[in-house]
């Protein structure tokens, strides 16, 4: 290979167009940097795109979590279960609210929340369960059908995690209409970037409201929305603590114009995905990840056997390649051993995919020359 990837080819990567750059640019020309009208723009086209009927922006991904699990109603005490095989930031949003995050064991036909350990882990809660909060590991579209069945059982809300999920369906339903909230973020890895960013989707517009509120310091300005007497046009009342968690109009911007690739990007991403598939699936000592023909592949996960992974890892960084691992499981985590008496051996399907679990190189912008060099320094690794 002779590119700019020769000497490093990352796991994932932004792909910036210099349409894109003009937008940022036009932005910097313009008299909006924040709380202008692109912020608007972008969420009515991000909520079109996937068929909600409100998007929220935040300022990453994970302040989208936070609000969501704020405007689901989670407060001290209450709990929330999650799959332990995620970022952290998934549970610490629910830290952040006082709440209790109750981990789950993960299925391996779908790299996602197993439906049946969230429903005993609910039961066995032994307080309110507030949400459920499935995560689209890798963009494979986790059922939300099934978890809203848990969830009513429980007087429960389902927020899914969906960072790594955008584009993704199940039939003609996208990633983002099902569950009661839905998150996404735009790091650079991801589908679409704005730099940092997240965005909630949601059909409740009590919901979208709240999650504006929060995100602007809990500040209203209307005066139907003031609890005291309005004084004014000047007035505004804080009827709530919130946060400064907004995205400014030069990521909004470039959001906008990422979101018009958005399609080219997740069909490259599915083509690099059958291509692995095609180059992999004999070689013995790998699984592969679970396909689903709404996948959209931010991750490409793959499982080294035979307690191979770390020599693979090795290899295969050493040869130019920044394979990861996503993720060391949550509860296994120092601080959630500490503070929630997590420990080893308590979810054992997530400890032994973890234990194997390795992602390679995925992101729109790679040739089916850098899945060649890849798939073939795998097959040296495992010979
Ligand atoms: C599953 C998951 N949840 C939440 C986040 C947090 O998103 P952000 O980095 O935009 O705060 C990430 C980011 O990597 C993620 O992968």
């Amino acid at each position: 290979m002779s590119d700019k990837f020769d000497k490093y080819l990352p796991y994932g990567r932004q792909s910036i167009s210099e349409e894109d750059i003009n937008a940022v640019v036009d932005i910097l020309r313009g008299d909006w940097l924040t709380m202008g009208p692109t912020v608007e723009r972008f969420e009515n086209m991000f909520a079109s795109y996937i068929g909600a009927a409100h998007a929220v922006s935040f300022s990453s991904g994970t302040a989208a979590l936070h609000a969501a699990m704020h405007v689901a109603g989670v407060s001290p005490e209450d709990n929330v279960i999650l799959p332990s095989f995620t970022f952290a930031a998934t549970a610490n949003s629910v830290v952040y609210c006082g709440g209790k995050p109750i981990f789950a064991d993960m299925s391996r036909d779908t790299l996602c929340l197993d439906p049946e350990s969230a429903s005993v882990v609910a039961q066995k809660a032994g307080g309110p369960v507030k949400v459920i909060a499935p995560v689209s590991y890798a963009g494979y579209p986790a059922d939300i059908g099934e978890f809203k069945k848990i969830a009513a059982r429980h007087g429960a809300l389902v927020v899914e995690d969906a960072s790594h999920a955008l584009g993704a369906a199940r039939g003609d339903k996208k990633i983002g209409v099902e569950a009661d909230m839905t998150v996404f973020s735009f790091h650079p890895v991801k589908h679409i970037t704005t730099a940092e960013g997240g965005m909630v989707t949601t059909n409740s517009s009590d919901f979208a409201k709240h999650l504006k509120l929060f995100r602007s310091h809990g500040l209203v300005r209307d005066k139907k929305d003031f609890v005291r007497p309005y004084e004014g046009a000047w007035d505004n009342d804080m009827i709530e603590i919130g946060y400064n968690y907004r995205l400014n109009e030069i990521s909004c911007a470039l959001g906008e114009s990422q979101m018009k690739r958005l399609p080219s990007f997740v069909a490259r991403r599915r083509k690099i995905a059958s291509l692995y598939r095609e180059k992999l699936s004999s070689l013995s000592g790998l699984s592969l990840p679970p396909d689903h023909p709404g996948h959209s592949y931010h991750i490409f996960a793959i499982w080294v056997a035979n307690g191979r992974r770390n020599e693979a890892f090795e290899f295969l960084r050493q040869s130019g390649i920044g394979v990861q691992v996503h993720y060391v499981p949550v509860h296994l985590h120092t601080y959630y051993r500490q503070k929630f008496g997590c420990k080893e051996g308590d979810f054992p399907v997530t400890e032994n995919f973890s234990a194997g679990q390795l992602s390679i190189p995925m992101f729109p912008d790679m040739t089916d020359e850098h899945v060649d060099f890849v798939a073939g320094k795998i097959k040296e690794s495992l010979s």
